[in-house]
């Protein structure tokens, strides 16, 4: 008989998280990356890569379209992408994640043709790729909708100015891959922002590509025909230092988070700084804590440099613990509230209007069985489980272990009281009578 395994984290809430962690390569900056190899005409060699699903997934993809894949170390692989002979994406491996998009822009860049399911991922309402489309457009491709594909083809790839109607980290990413083959210069304009936007333009770069301007909202890139090998190291999750940040906050907690950009956390240092948090930034690291109580404040998520989305159910957790009414202002993604009812489980108070979550602090969250919704809901669960009183269970755990690394051994080594356990449930068969 078939049997689910549902496997779960076990958290038992009252520990302050203390000492020091270290932050993996970025998740969003790695699953851009990888494909972009598909590219390069001859090795490359990336480091920091984070060992988590959604990387073993584009791997995979890799794999399975051809490109050999050498394991170096934990987090160092070397990609040849030479064998890759076709310009399908496989569409099962392509529809768990949303990350595969990327695949349009490198095989429409290395073949002038792509077909690739349309992208899952995380849900939080419609995710379009309109933006995607529009850019592949103005190069000179034409595409096709049909049975879950999308089949983009050019004859030729021209640059061209693209001004993107929404700030999309996506779009900018996909007409990037596809721009550096292109002939002629691209101009993205209204371009996103994001630091995994700079770590793609200088991986593409130190193979020979010219693009300038990555950071900013105009990406000028001047096509190339040959991309050459390098070795390139990916910088640290934004993300997830983020969550350790929270992590350590909520809990009362004191933590040297190593291994980070602190230019990348500002959004999150400021807003911790005013709930009543202490950061102190070094070169490398930063380290968070606190012995006050948590004040109220009001956060709206917006495109890189302000608050991440990916910050936002983190959070809404903690300020569920602080005193006074606060408010999240979600203004990226339409639907990013399925936590709420999870976190509410536990005691939280909160109320959603539209975009727009009014949460008024309690005096401590009481655990409850809740599950995972999203990779970031999901880790907010984990904080919320951390603060609670009591033994928290999370289930649908494969969203958390899409997007961080060794979460039960890092926040163990901080004092967690966390394990992972895994759950055969056999289901249940009709009584015959
Ligand atoms: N949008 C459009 N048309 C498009 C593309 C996007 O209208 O063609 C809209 C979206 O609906 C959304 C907004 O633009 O309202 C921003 O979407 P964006 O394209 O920036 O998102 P994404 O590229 O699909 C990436 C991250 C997400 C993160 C968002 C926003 C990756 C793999 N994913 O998604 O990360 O929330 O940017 O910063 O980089 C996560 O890591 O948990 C995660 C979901």
């Amino acid at each position: 008989m078939e049997r689910a395994v549902l496997d779960k984290f076990i958290v038992h809430g009252g520990n302050r998280l203390v000492g020091e962690v270290s932050v993996s390569g970025a998740k969003n900056a790695a699953v851009a990356i990888i494909p972009a190899a598909v590219l390069c005409d001859e090795v490359c060699r990336i480091e920091n890569i984070p060992q988590i699903t959604d990387v073993a997934d584009m791997l995979h993809i890799l794999q399975e379209m051809g490109a050999k894949i050498r394991r170096i170390n934990r987090s160092t692989i070397e990609i040849d992408p030479r064998p890759i002979q076709t310009y399908v994406a496989p569409y099962e491996l392509v529809r768990r994640m949303r990350a595969s998009s990327y695949l349009m822009g490198v095989l429409l860049g290395r073949f002038h043709r792509a077909v690739v399911a349309m992208p899952g991922g995380c849900y939080f309402g419609v995710r379009p790729i309109d933006q995607h489309l529009k850019g592949f457009s103005a190069l000179g491709a034409t595409y096709n909708l049909e049975g879950g594909m999308v089949d983009i083809s050019a004859e030729k790839l021209q640059g061209n100015s693209i001004y993107l109607d929404v700030v999309s980290v996506g779009s900018t990413v996909n007409i990037m891959l596809a721009a550096v083959k292109a002939e002629g210069t691209t101009i993205i304009e209204n371009a996103a922002r994001e630091p995994h936007i700079v770590d793609l333009a200088n991986f593409l770069n130190s193979m020979g590509a010219d693009i300038r301007g990555a950071g900013t909202d105009e990406i000028k890139i001047r096509g190339c025909s040959y991309l050459h090998g390098t070795s390139y190291s990916i910088i640290p999750d934004q993300i997830e230092a983020g969550t350790y940040m929270v992590a350590a906050a909520a809990t009362g907690g004191d933590v040297l988070i190593k291994n980070v950009i602190p230019k990348h956390l500002e959004a999150i240092t400021a807003k911790l700084e005013e709930v009543g948090a202490s950061v102190e930034e070094y070169d490398d690291s930063v380290r968070v804590s606190r012995t006050g109580g948590l004040n109220k404040c009001t956060v709206k998520t917006m495109a890189h440099p302000g608050f991440p989305t990916d910050m936002h159910p983190q959070m809404a957790v903690l300020l569920s613990i602080a005193s006074g009414t606060s408010i999240i202002n979600e203004s990226v993604w339409d639907n990013r509230f399925q936590y709420v009812d999870e976190l509410r489980r536990l005691g939280a108070q909160i109320s959603v209007d539209g975009r727009l979550a009014v949460i008024e602090g309690v005096d401590h969250l009481t655990a409850a069985p809740v599950k995972a919704t999203d990779l970031r809901a999901g880790v907010a669960m984990l904080i919320a489980g951390l603060c609670a009183r009591g033994t928290t269970q999370v289930e649908e755990i494969q969203y958390i272990e899409r997007g961080y690394e060794d979460i039960v051994e890092k926040l163990r080594s901080l004092g967690a009281d966390i394990e992972r356990v895994s759950v055969t449930e056999v289901p249940s068969v009709p009584k015959v009578i």
